[in-house]
């Protein structure tokens, strides 16, 4: 890795200077962000991270002063340059020919495993990660909670394959229930064999809106009860009803996430687990952690004082189960089933004392892998609607996107020169999405507008996709370069450093994501790439193609991790 080979460098300087071991220093050795400002320091050491409880017991004036001592007792070397004092730190100039030939090599080899093959994942074991995300229900909406559920989970599934860990993405259905109750009396009266086949979604989605309306009466009422006991009774023709609707709402969900270029591995959901659910509750009554209220219904007392001021309801008063016992079943099912090291649930934040719930009671049943689930949340999005009103499809967010930025693109006359405008303008109006989405820390909720995402410039989702197709261009015009005939002294402006510095960050700011899952470090860190590259544009020649090879093939990976395609033409 570049980086690596230049902080190992710099550590075994630092090292024989404070008669510490290199391993212990190369952790605090990074390189610089770069910012507006231009910079000259490749990597900085910080000093805090050698002197212990330096936050309490030293003063940042003696911070600066131990900077000042050091920085004068390291030598420049073949490949250091500079050294110099900062506020806390320690500034390393890399030698600007081998940066240049360092950082460019080393892309050229990884391709798009650049970043990931570097050495501050070397300690990080190589895990198997059960990842749960999207989780619509079938016959109700597709909310813009399920779209950031998928989009989310779908980053946190590629950066753990990038990153050499196994995973296995699961859907899991909203595929029980009294809406099944309801949808299959509604079908009786209003359903259409030949729309259910050619788009279920929509038509499931009005026959329950109907009989929603319908249900008012009583004899409705009576009737999807009567249709949802059978159901569970296991009523051979009422199963079969049921398992049609769900059949072809898997079909065509799988060919709307193809869109997305979202797959899962497995598409389980509530109805799985509705038997299980017993199973679980007989558990909780073995392990004496199943309490009966007065009502008659079951809970588990979660109260550190045992007095019952929180409990968890885990089951009706008819004796049947809730939401959080499906999902317990579901757990220690996938717990049998894949032996994995991490479980990731992926929802907003409203269901988050759910998960809390879920995994205090896995704990209290002795599970004590339940301390490797984690869920994921993430905040509200307000406002978006599409031509049609609300958001009620997945289909129509992404027929949305497509039409809007087909139409900016032929605004701008660009179209014509374009193969596939149509195509490229969905993954465009994707990328455009997806970045909106993913620009601020996941939790905070935002205010959605398509004007605001779909803008060419600023930092948005089709300004990566614009530099992409332009760095694409200018290779397809100029032919690749080679890099053995480059001459990295033809790349010493400070815009083309700017480029080579930012590009050694790469692997810290995945490692960064990699730790707290928020897509956002890669964000910011493509969009920095993407300014910094729109100075260089102006002056092509060999070098500076092989850089551009080099930024290319750096934002078509981080692109891709965060679930984007990146276009060669707009
Ligand atoms: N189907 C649920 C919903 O739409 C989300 C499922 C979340 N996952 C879980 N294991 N409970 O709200």
């Amino acid at each position: 890795m570049a980086a690596g080979s230049f902080r190992r460098s710099i550590a075994s300087q630092l090292s024989k200077v404070l008669d510490l071991p290199p391993e212990n220093l190369i952790k605090s050795i990074s390189a610089v962000p770069v910012s507006k400002k231009r910079h000259v320091a490749d990597f900085q050491f910080s000093i805090a991270s050698i002197i212990e409880n330096s936050s309490s017991d030293c003063l940042t004036q003696d911070l600066h002063l131990q900077a000042q001592q050091l920085a004068e007792r390291l030598k420049c070397d073949s490949v250091v340059s500079g050294i110099s004092a900062g506020p806390g730190t320690v500034n390393f100039t890399i030698n600007r020919e081998l940066l240049a030939k360092t950082v460019l090599q080393q892309v050229w080899k990884d391709g798009s495993e650049y970043g990931v093959k570097s050495e501050l994942f070397s300690t990080v074991p190589r895990q198997k990660a059960v990842i749960e995300f999207s989780s619509p229900n079938i016959a109700k909406k597709f909310h813009i909670g399920h779209l950031r559920s998928t989009i989310v989970g779908n980053f946190i599934a590629n950066l753990k394959v990038a990153l050499g860990h196994e995973v296995v993405r699961i859907n899991y259905l909203g595929d029980w229930g009294m809406q099944f109750g309801l949808l299959g009396v509604g079908f009786q009266s209003f359903g259409n064999k030949e729309k259910l086949k050619s788009s279920p979604l929509q038509h499931l989605f009005e026959v329950y809106v109907q009989i929603n309306k319908a249900a008012e009466d009583e004899n409705t009422k009576q009737l999807a009860k009567d249709f949802f006991r059978k159901l569970e009774e296991h009523d051979e023709q009422t199963l079969s009803i049921w398992k049609q609707f769900r059949d072809l709402s898997i079909e065509e969900y799988i060919r709307i996430y193809e869109r997305l270029g979202v797959h899962f591995d497995e598409y389980s959901g509530e109805s799985f687990y509705q038997e299980r659910a017993q199973e679980v509750l007989k558990m909780l009554e073995d392990k004496g952690l199943l309490q009966k209220t007065i009502k008659g219904t079951g809970v588990v007392d979660l109260s550190e004082q045992k007095d019952l001021s929180t409990v968890s309801t885990v089951m009706r008063s008819d004796g049947t189960s809730l939401y959080i016992t499906r999902d317990l079943a579901a757990a220690i099912d996938r717990m049998n089933k894949h032996s994995w090291d991490t479980m990731i649930y992926v929802t907003d934040k409203s269901q988050s004392n759910h998960f809390q719930h879920l995994f205090r009671i896995l704990k209290l049943m002795g599970y004590d892998w339940a301390e490797r689930c984690q869920h994921v949340s993430f905040g509200l999005v307000q406002g978006m609607k599409t031509r049609r009103g609300e958001v009620i499809f997945l289909e129509d967010v992404l027929n949305e996107v497509r039409s809007r930025m087909l139409q900016n693109m032929t605004s701008t006359k660009t179209t014509k020169e374009i193969q596939d405008p149509v195509e490229t303008a969905e993954k465009v109006g994707l990328a455009a999405l997806i970045i909106q989405d993913f620009r601020g820390l996941l939790s905070s909720d935002y205010q959605f507008s398509w004007d605001r995402a779909l803008q060419s410039r600023g930092d948005t989702g089709v300004f990566l996709q614009y530099t992409h197709a332009r760095l694409h261009s200018l290779e397809q015009v100029h032919g690749n370069a080679e890099l053995t005939d480059v001459n990295v002294a033809c790349l010493q402006e400070p815009d083309a450093i700017s480029v080579l510095q930012h590009l050694l960050r790469y692997d810290e700011v995945l490692y960064r994501s990699s730790q707290d899952l928020q897509p956002k470090h890669i964000v910011s860190y493509l969009l920095t790439l993407s300014t910094a590259l729109k100075i260089t544009f102006f002056l092509v020649f060999q070098a500076r193609l092989c850089l551009f090879h080099a930024a290319r093939s750096v934002l078509a990976s981080g692109m891709k991790l965060l679930g984007i395609t990146p276009v060669t033409q707009m």
